[in-house]
């Protein structure tokens, strides 16, 4: 008898497939990490091909674990790293490029030429969205203006767009044998070619940016089943949820009420409210995105606060300076120094993201002196994840008039102690970590099981959150003003770095 939930979450660093009961536990994991691909600097890539591979290993690993098979599961839900762009031949499932990963800056030039005229929040008011590198639109108009023979198949609709999310569901449902070609509204708004207001896509947006309606996915609902999965080791399952991963997270933390808040810290960091049935506008650097639509109900929206290195600065660290062996060693490390030795780290390989969206940014190191030793490195790139994610807090405040009781957090950084108390006492206040952090993968299998009935409503999910930590303010106001103080400064010396 099919008693779990399955979750498919793919993210920028692994694929993973995730087993969950009732109660919102953990039944089985398997996790594979896929290459990074860096042409040059500012580019980074994804092989389709390696993702949707790794992904039918990894939930065939699950099952196995657990001793479970297709008929175990009530429904599947997707869930993945936005923006991730794909161009894909529709008669040979093959992609036409490499997919452009979400932190890829190679837009650039294109996200002048559309400023010049009219501004970088030009569509602000219809997309919830400035013009950046960062969304999947802009992406897609690189790939059609510079992958030979592109334009001419997406415009006949031989050749299908999508983000991950449509990439998967496609491939699962049958591929070039009749997959389904669909996109949720949350990975939607991620485009910049959706009207926030309407959910669908917009003519305008369409004609601005040029591209050709006949390759674009029909958008549906975060939770609803959409079909029947034709490949193994998922044969037969209904596949039935699909959210953008930072959205899945806000699901799966069960912020379903207007002003509730999660942060989730991976290779970047995303802070999203909940601001209910209406697209809220940000004044202070935020964007607006859809939160999720559950079958034929109202879609919700949220302000998100999107950062692009978090995570992804340890990775550099251990990676290419070599720091240490593996990331959990970074927390020793930082904790063998009292402080930062006044050393900041702002990590703008993508340029800034929230609330500054500065595509020339670089990133900088700031007050090095021969004192400096690896460990003030560590401990300074830490804090970087603190004071950005201060800088999303202060600027969603100000557009939503509440002060934030306490930051909910999830994500693998989590798990870093004096992370965790250095962001408390850079906030002034609480940080809590909730017993269940796997809360990407959960929102997915959320998705899924409402729209089959596992779950009743949104008062089930509530039931299963709970707390695990809660870390509280303990730094004094003078050392909190100076260290924020000087990452402002930092912040400032990472503009206008590219010509
Ligand atoms: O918008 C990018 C975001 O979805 C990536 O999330 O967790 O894969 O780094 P993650």
């Amino acid at each position: 008898m099919s008693q779990y939930v399955g979750a498919i979450d793919q993210g920028t660093t692994s694929s993973r497939f995730i087993v969950f009961d009732k109660g919102g536990n953990i039944v089985s994991v398997a996790q594979k990490e896929h290459k990074q691909i860096y042409p040059k600097p500012g580019w980074v890539e994804h092989d389709p091909l390696e993702i949707m591979a790794n992904t039918n290993e990894v939930i065939g690993a699950a099952l196995a674990r657990a001793n479970l098979s297709a008929t175990d599961l009530v429904a599947v839900g997707i869930t993945n790293q936005r923006e991730t762009t794909l161009l894909w031949d529709k008669k040979t499932g093959q992609p036409l490029c490499n997919a452009l990963v979400w932190m890829d800056t190679r837009t650039d030039q294109l996200v002048q030429r559309f400023t010049k005229d009219g501004g970088q929040d030009r569509f602000r008011a219809k997309t919830g969205l400035p013009l950046a590198t960062y969304f999947s639109g802009l992406k897609l108009l690189w790939i059609l203006e510079n992958v030979e023979g592109a334009r001419a198949k997406a415009e006949s609709g031989d050749a299908l767009f999508g983000t991950i999310d449509s990439w998967m569901a496609w491939n699962l449902t049958g591929g070039t044998n009749g997959g389904i070609h669909l996109t949720d509204v949350t990975n939607a708004s991620r485009t910049m070619l959706i009207d926030l207001a309407t959910c669908d896509w917009d003519e305008e947006m369409l004609k601005h940016f040029n591209i050709p309606r006949a390759c674009l996915p029909k958008i549906v609902p975060s939770s609803a089943v959409y079909g029947e999965i034709h490949t193994a080791p998922l044969r037969g399952t209904r596949l039935a949820g699909i959210l953008g991963d930072q959205q899945a997270a806000l699901v799966g933390q069960t912020c379903f009420s207007p002003g509730e808040a999660k942060n989730t810290y991976g290779t970047g960091s995303f802070m999203l409210m909940n601001t209910g049935t209406e697209p809220v506008q940000s004044k202070a650097g935020l964007l607006t995105t859809l939160a999720y639509q559950f079958g034929d109900e109202k879609p919700r929206y949220a302000l998100e606060g999107a950062i692009a290195i978090t995570g992804a600065l340890v990775q550099w660290l251990r990676d290419n300076l070599k720091l240490f062996d593996v990331a959990p060693q970074i927390e020793p490390l930082a904790a063998s120094v009292q402080d930062n030795g006044d050393v900041y780290i702002v990590p703008a390989f993508s340029g800034l993201y929230a609330p500054y969206w500065k595509d020339d940014a670089r990133g900088v190191i700031a007050g090095l002196t021969r004192y400096a030793t690896r460990a003030h490195l560590a401990r300074a790139a830490l804090e970087s994840t603190a004071y950005q994610v201060r800088d999303v807090v202060e600027a969603m405040q100000a557009d939503s008039g509440i002060t934030l009781a306490a930051l909910k957090t999830d994500g693998g950084m989590v798990a870093n102690e004096l992370l965790m108390q250095f962001q408390s006492d850079i906030l002034d206040a609480p940080v809590v970590r909730p017993k269940m952090t796997e809360t990407t993968a959960l929102g997915a299998a959320y998705a899924a099981g409402l729209a089959v009935g596992y779950w009743a409503n949104v008062d089930d999910l509530r039931a299963n959150w709970g707390i695990d930590k809660t870390w509280e303010p303990k730094m004094t106001a003078d050392v909190r003003d100076h260290h924020y103080k000087s990452w402002k400064k930092a912040v400032q010396r990472s503009f206008a770095w590219v010509d």
